[in-house]
């Protein structure tokens, strides 16, 4: 009797490890399989270590009406167009369309890769579309007369003081989704996630003038 005992209390036990060490297998199993969608998902969607991280943007694909949006702002436009943070570079593409010699600048190397890729396989030569790992913010943006943001609100007002600094007085800038905190727009189209705004350098130099030596001489 107490053999049969010991011999159940045996069986009990190696289950219970079979269990356990099955469970540990499982959460092994599961905590690799979420580590590595998270490594693809940060290798994608993350910009590099080298960014500050309060100017850090994850990738969000611009919609079709948000780029068709901006197509329209940019209408009667021409030649060099920057795009700040071209993402999978969809933004670009439709702008070489139009006609425009665009440049995506782009830090994250998956992005890269794969914006260069569409652009090898559509045919798009090289000077229409180009893809360069340049971080913008440390870049000088004084040949561009059209530039396209699509970014966040946190970093909208360091981005008006860059290229107010940078751009030539005929540039225009159209921003998707997020306006200019202090810039006057010269029009906007859309609504929700789908509006973007367009700013003409010159009117907003005028502005700042203005408002500056209105208040130097009260
Ligand atoms: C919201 S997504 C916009 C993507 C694309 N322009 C579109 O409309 O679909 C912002 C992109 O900016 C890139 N980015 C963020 N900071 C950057 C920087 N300092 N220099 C270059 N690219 C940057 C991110 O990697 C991301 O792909």
């Amino acid at each position: 009797m107490e053999d049969s005992i010991e011999v159940m209390l045996q069986e009990r036990n190696s289950k219970l490890l079979y269990h356990y060490r099955n469970n540990r297998v499982l959460t092994f199993a599961a905590g690799a399989i979420f580590s590595g969608l998270y490594g693809l998902w940060a290798m994608f969607c993350l910009p590099g270590l080298k960014v500050p991280f309060r100017l850090k943007l994850p990738f969000l694909p611009s919609t079709k009406v948000q780029t068709e949006n901006v197509m329209k702002l940019l209408e009667g436009r021409q030649v060099w167009l920057a795009d700040l943070g071209a993402g999978d570079g969809r933004l670009v593409f439709s702008a070489s369309c139009a006609g425009f010699q665009c440049t995506g600048f782009e830090i994250n190397p998956m992005l890269l890769a794969y914006s260069r890729g569409q652009a090898w396989w559509r045919g798009i030569p090289h000077p229409r579309a180009t893809f360069v790992k340049q971080d913008f913010w440390k870049t000088d943006l004084s040949k561009y007369t059209n530039v396209v943001a699509f970014l966040a609100p946190a970093v909208m007002a360091d981005l008006e003081e860059k290229l107010l600094k940078e751009l030539p007085v005929d540039a225009r800038v159209v921003v998707c989704c997020f306006p200019f905190p202090h810039w006057p727009h010269s029009c906007t189209i859309g609504s929700g996630l789908d509006q973007v705004w367009a700013y003409n350098v010159s009117s907003v130099r005028e502005t700042r003038d203005t408002t500056s030596s209105f208040r130097a001489h009260p």
